[in-house]
């Protein structure tokens, strides 16, 4: 058989970080390559006491079918944490839950898109929505990414130059795979620029609660007068991503649609994973919970930086991050990226060569990825040394 493939997916290949997940899948590969929590993260005992809970005293609401839009009171009560600690969501708003955030990008990109509109995106940023933007068969304009998020000089060119851009995709903090951080100054002028062009923004913001240095920046949604700002946050990433549970905040009108779009792909997000959430939000202290996470997160980012002191400085550098999973590290031009990472999965360490991350992969990149988050703490460091040995076999 000779299979035909639809026009939207005949370009798609598989991403490059899975590639190389089969690599990270050999034991005696050190994998700094993935973009997962720390295993010691998850509140284990919480989910199991929450679950057996459930399913003792309320068994059939969490598995009968649900609404579209998500649990009642989680919508609830996630309406009103982002509202009092982040001043998100306004009266033209509303919540809706989605499987995971990756479904966010994808319900608005279905929503919003026809094929050769315009998304604006970081160069680098995060695969997976850079893919599912390409399965619908947007053109990507990539905008430089600079160590306090995207160049604004290099946005108002994109949008000046781009004839039918729908959305800007920035991730504002701890961006994935850079790291960075956007200023406030850059918030308010990505806000201002997106006003003036008359394209909205997809904040997405897997990150923000894992600060564990410095002082929380305000979300560009909480500046949004205009209806023109998309939130995604996600559980994934200060609860579990295997239950995938995500939230949109946005314009009434745009998250109708989105959920239209919903019932077609899973009719909902499961229901055992959002009264999860919901009780972790309002009967324990998940303000406690996301306190120790940030501590984990600290004594672990502490632990890569020193071996990357010791290991890679001053051949490969790194920018220094205040939360978050991934650092970015940088080789000296005229060392071959490519190369240097397959000499590393030789060494038996697999990091994610920085070009899987651009608009256009074919482009020079001197950067790769690392995950300080999910290794042990022993081979976290001896990743780093190992990485450190390949560069001295390369970098004169
Ligand atoms: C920037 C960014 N957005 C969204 C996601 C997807 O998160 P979720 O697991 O909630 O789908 C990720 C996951 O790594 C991410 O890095």
């Amino acid at each position: 058989m000779e299979y035909q493939f639809s026009r939207r997916v005949l370009e798609l290949k598989p991403s490059a970080i899975r590639e190389i997940f089969k690599y990270a899948a050999d034991p005696q590969v050190i994998s700094l390559s993935a973009g997962n929590p720390a295993p010691e993260a998850f509140p284990v005992r919480e989910i199991a006491e929450i679950s057996a809970g459930i399913l003792a005293q309320r068994p059939i609401d969490a598995l009968q079918y649900g609404t579209t839009e998500g649990y009642t009171p989680l919508r609830g009560h996630l309406a009103a944490y982002l509202k009092e600690t982040s001043g998100i969501g306004s009266d033209g708003d509303d919540l809706i839950i989605t499987s995971g955030a990756q479904q966010i990008m994808d319900l608005f990109t279905k929503s919003v898109v026809d094929e050769e509109d315009t998304i604006v995106c970081e160069a680098p940023s995060f695969l997976g929505a850079l893919n599912t933007y390409r399965s619908y068969r947007a053109k990507l304009r990539g905008v430089p990414m600079e160590s306090d998020g995207i160049s604004l000089e290099g946005l108002e060119q994109a949008l000046k130059e781009e004839k039918r851009v729908k959305f800007i995709y920035t991730i504002p903090n701890f961006q994935n795979p850079t790291g960075a951080t956007m200023s406030l100054a850059k918030r308010h002028g990505m806000y201002e620029l997106a006003k003036k062009y008359g394209v909205m923004i997809l904040e997405d913001n897997p990150y923000g609660d894992l600060r564990f240095q410095g002082e929380d920046l305000p979300a560009i949604k909480s500046f949004d007068t205009e209806g023109i700002v998309l939130y995604s946050g996600t559980f994934s990433k200060v609860v579990a991503p295997g239950i995938r549970v995500g939230y949109a905040v946005g314009p009434k009108p745009i998250l109708q649609k989105m959920i239209v779009c919903k019932q077609g792909e899973d009719v909902h997000t499961n229901i055992w994973g959002q009264m999860l959430c919901d009780e972790l939000m309002t009967k324990y202290d998940f303000g406690a919970h996301l306190a120790r996470l940030r501590e984990v997160y600290r004594k672990k980012s502490k632990v890569a930086v020193d071996a990357m002191n010791r290991w890679l400085l001053p051949k490969i550098t790194y920018l220094p991050i205040e939360g978050g999973l991934f650092f970015w590290c940088t080789l000296p031009n005229g060392i071959d990226m490519l190369e240097f990472v397959k000499r590393a999965i030789d060494h038996k360490v697999c990091v994610v060569p920085g070009n899987a991350f651009l608009t256009d992969e074919s482009k020079p990149c001197q950067s790769f990825r690392i995950n300080y988050t999910t290794p042990t703490d022993e081979n976290l460091v001896r990743g780093i040394q190992l990485l450190g040995e390949v560069a001295s076999d390369m970098i004169p």
